[in-house]
């Protein structure tokens, strides 16, 4: 992983003497976890994109990278270390994530601990997945193009079959038994529901889907109907429907224009956004956001570190690039956030990517041409500044 120009925590990472910053400011410090595999590979790629847009504003952001992954897990047996979330949550504006797994670690405990336990400690209630078509030859759907594939999944982001509550019996025996509990609070799926028609109602979306099963899990996703129900009646001006998971996982296939807005729990918000990145050219290109306004979330593609590219240096830099996008935009910098975004559309189009998108560049290069084309793209520096 490159380190170039990046300050390295201090050993005693909770100590990180007073440097004033929170959202919003001409100013951000960004936590960067490239983490496991390609997460290594990609996210100094994003960092590059992230340095080259704002190198001419008036907007210098400070990385500062942690090396939190699966390697440390093993050698130290450190996941989380003590006060990184008070650290995280208190120096820092945003953190930029890469990913986590590694087949070493077949528990998953790290991931669970890191990157789990962020969303969780830091109460990042919102995943925020985009799912949209950025060049019509790139969705496996036929007659498809841009404008037909543009939604937002909402993916309830701190509860429901992800809280660990569970256990095993007579492990190991015949009699075993497992138990995985499906926790869903009143307040956690009301804030979530909440959030998904407040983004529609701001951004001009006129359509909000909400998706569960609660045809067969009648408790805890009774309560997702009960809520909905309720929440809806506030937003009329939003054409608000349900769709059971399944139903709604065959019609996103089927005609993926029907939806602006879908809003869902934990585990089908998981995987229904890997379904739409696939929609959209596949997961290399699909960005993230693990979300509480108004305080540090946690930015990611929503790839994992893919352990059979990874150190073959093709993986994928566009879902990590539109990903730093979406976090400078969090913190209130659309300007960039464009600049970005074009310049992915731009790379796409010249066909400067990698072999997963049928070209021929390396994850290095896809980096360097997009930092290339943001530099050159800069507008002049003081219409830039906040
Ligand atoms: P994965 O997302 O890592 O890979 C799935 C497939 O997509 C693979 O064929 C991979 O090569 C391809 N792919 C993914 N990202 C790509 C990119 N940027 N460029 C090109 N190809 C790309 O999913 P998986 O294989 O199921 O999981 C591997 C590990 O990652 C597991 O340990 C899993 O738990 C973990 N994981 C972590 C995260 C995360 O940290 N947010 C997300 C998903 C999976
Ligand atoms: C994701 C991943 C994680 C999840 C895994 C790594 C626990 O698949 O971010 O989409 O299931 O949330
Ligand atoms: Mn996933």
């Amino acid at each position: 992983m490159a380190t170039d120009g990046m300050l390295q925590p201090s050993k005693e990472a909770s100590v990180l003497p007073g440097i004033p910053m929170r959202s919003g400011g001409a100013r951000a410090r960004i936590a960067v976890i490239p983490g496991d595999g390609i997460g290594a590979e990609v996210t100094p790629e994003a960092v590059k994109v992230l340095k080259a847009v704002c190198a001419p504003t008036d907007r210098p952001l400070e990385f500062f990278q942690f090396d939190w992954g699966a390697d440390k897990y093993l050698r130290e047996g450190v996941t989380l270390p003590p006060g990184a979330v008070e650290m995280l949550r208190d120096e820092f504006d945003a953190i930029l994530f890469g990913a986590l797994g590694d087949p070493r670690v077949p528990s998953n405990q790290h991931a669970a601990d890191i990157l789990l336990g962020l969303r969780s400690k830091l109460d990042l209630y919102v995943n925020q997945r985009p799912v949209e078509l950025l060049d019509d030859r790139l969705t496996p759907l036929r007659d498809r193009t841009e404008k037909d594939i543009r939604l937002i999944v909402f993916r309830e982001n701190t509860e429901g079959l992800y809280v660990g509550v569970g256990g095993t019996f007579k492990q190991g025996t015949p009699d075993e038994i497992a138990v995985q509990e499906d926790v869903n609070s009143r307040k956690g799926v009301e804030r979530i529901v909440r959030y998904a028609f407040e983004y529609a109602r701001a951004n001009g979306l006129k359509r909000l889907c909400m998706s569960d099963k609660s045809n067969a899990m009648t408790f805890a996703h009774g309560l997702w109907q009960r809520v909905f129900n309720e929440v809806r009646r506030e937003y009329g001006d939003i054409d608000s429907c349900h769709l059971f998971i399944d139903t709604l996982a065959m019609e996103i296939v089927r005609d993926p224009r029907q939806f602006d807005v879908i809003v869902t729990c934990n585990l089908f918000g998981d995987i229904i956004s890997d379904l739409g990145a696939q929609l959209a050219g596949g997961l290399g290109l699909a960005p993230s956001g693990n979300i509480h306004p108004g305080k540090t979330s946690l930015f990611e593609p929503v790839h994992g570190s893919a352990p059979n590219i990874a150190g073959k240096g093709i993986a994928n830099p566009l879902g990590s690039v539109l990903t730093a996008a979406m976090m400078v935009e969090f913190l209130g910098w659309k300007p960039e956030a464009l600049a970005i975004r074009a310049a992915v559309r731009a790379a796409l189009k010249e066909n400067c990517v990698t072999p997963d998108l049928g070209g021929n560049k390396d994850t290095v290069e896809v980096g360097d041409w997009l930092a290339k084309f943001v530099e050159k793209a800069a507008p002049a520096s003081s219409s830039r500044k906040s």
